[in-house]
């Protein structure tokens, strides 16, 4: 099978094209990658090369050696993800060590993974352990509204999860377990890569103080509708913000345990103690 005929590909591309349209991917701002499934790599193990030396991913991921992942490249617009796959994006094989990663497909024009390659990856094993395998998507992106909330607000786990939950009745129920924020940092290296995935063992969003967010999930629907309701929330917020300072009702704590109750979920119980000082 052609790679680019590939099912994974095919939503790949489509979840890509779907966050630009939005506005989440100005120039190259954000990246995608998608831990391969073994029958997946069968299907198209014809239309690799492993003929490429291996390069160091500046991290160790040793959970993910002899792996594979679809990843966008560094440098490149999500606007032309759809329309030049094999240029834009590349599949990388992780050596037997978690250590180097080589291009077995892809960067056709002598491209590179995503900057944030640490990130992804130790993100990706991270969520591997916590989900039992289940998580293979992780999703960076630049929303415009969830970023202005991290010149307002302090960079606490706990507040930007409530102002969330608050803006928008279905975001305790699409992330029961809250968002974990990080200050400032310099992007695409080990310290940030390392710092998001302590966030990550407890949630699936982490949100970058003036950069944007990381998402993980099962399924590419499911990683881009999280990053889509944080950043739909996150519009509310700002709109309510910007017409006044105090709010005239709100869905309270109570109304979060009922919430819960009605759906059948657990909230996150340090969030909700949190909630209550
Ligand atoms: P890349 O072009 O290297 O993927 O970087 C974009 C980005 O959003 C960095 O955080
Ligand atoms: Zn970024």
């Amino acid at each position: 099978m052609k790679v680019t005929e590939a099912s994974f590909v095919k939503s790949f591309c489509k979840l890509a094209d779907d966050g630009f349209r939005l506005g989440f991917h100005e120039r190259n701002g954000g990246n995608l990658s998608y831990r391969i499934r073994e029958e997946e790599i069968a299907e198209i193990r014809d239309q690799l090369s492993f003929d490429r030396p291996f390069t160091a991913i500046g991290t160790e991921v040793p959970t993910l050696a002899d792996t594979y992942f679809m990843v966008t490249g560094t440098g490149q617009y999500f606007q032309n993800v759809l329309e030049k796959p094999a240029e834009t994006c590349g599949i990388i094989q992780i050596d037997g060590t978690g250590t180097q990663y080589r291009t077995v497909w892809g960067f056709s024009t002598g491209g590179r993974p995503t900057s944030e390659l640490p990130s992804h990856l130790m993100n990706h094993a991270v969520k591997m352990a916590a989900t039992g395998g289940k998580h293979r998507v992780i999703y960076h992106c630049h929303p415009a509204n969830i970023i202005a909330m991290t010149f307002v607000l302090p960079m606490d786990d706990a507040v930007f999860t409530k102002e969330l939950w608050e803006s928008m009745t279905e975001c305790p129920v699409v992330f029961p377990q809250g968002v974990g924020v990080i200050p400032w940092m310099v992007p695409g290296g080990k310290d940030i890569a390392v710092a998001t995935s302590e966030k990550m063992k407890k949630y699936d969003v982490a949100v970058w103080a003036h950069h944007g967010i990381f998402c993980s999930g099962d399924t590419f629907d499911a990683t881009f509708g999280l990053a889509h309701t944080v950043e739909k929330s996150a519009e509310i917020y700002v709109k309510v913000r910007s017409m006044t300072d105090k709010k005239t009702q709100t869905i309270t704590r109570d109304d979060f345990i009922e919430l819960a109750k009605a759906f059948g979920f657990t909230l996150s119980q340090e969030i909700m103690a949190a909630m209550k000082e």
